[in-house]
């Protein structure tokens, strides 16, 4: 079965079953930020560029826990719904928007590659 990369705005990362439930993994974006794409243990999926707001700890290493996110370095809670530092802690990480759709994950092309006239200039 062949399917498509290119779904209107919307970029195919793969299957859901590529990321296990309470992880998450990487997507290097050339040009731009690094993307964390996590898979929480009550099915829910969120990706957030993959860098702390507090000292830019990598995010998608650190432990899922409800739909927040302990970072590994020194253990901030970050919203994996918004972004946001939680509790006494303050600073917000970018959030990409994405959606499942037949068991696949997209990204929004957009978020993801913000200046296409940036990359063409490369
Ligand atoms: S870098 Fe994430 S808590 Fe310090």
């Amino acid at each position: 079965m062949t399917v498509s990369n290119n779904v209107g705005d919307w970029l195919d990362i793969g299957p859901v079953s590529q990321i296990s439930p309470g992880n998450a993994r990487t997507l290097p974006v050339r040009g731009g930020e690094e993307i964390a794409i996590f898979h929480t243990l009550d099915n829910q999926f969120y990706a957030l560029v993959n860098k702390c707001p507090h000292k830019q700890g990598p995010l998608s290493q650190g432990i899922v826990h409800g739909n927040v996110v302990a970072c590994p370095l020194h253990n901030w809670n970050i919203s994996l719904k918004s972004g946001e530092a939680l509790g006494s802690d303050e600073g917000c990480v970018p959030t990409v928007p994405l959606k499942v759709d037949a068991g696949r994950i997209y990204l929004l092309r957009e978020a993801v590659i913000p200046s296409r006239t940036a990359r063409k200039a490369a």
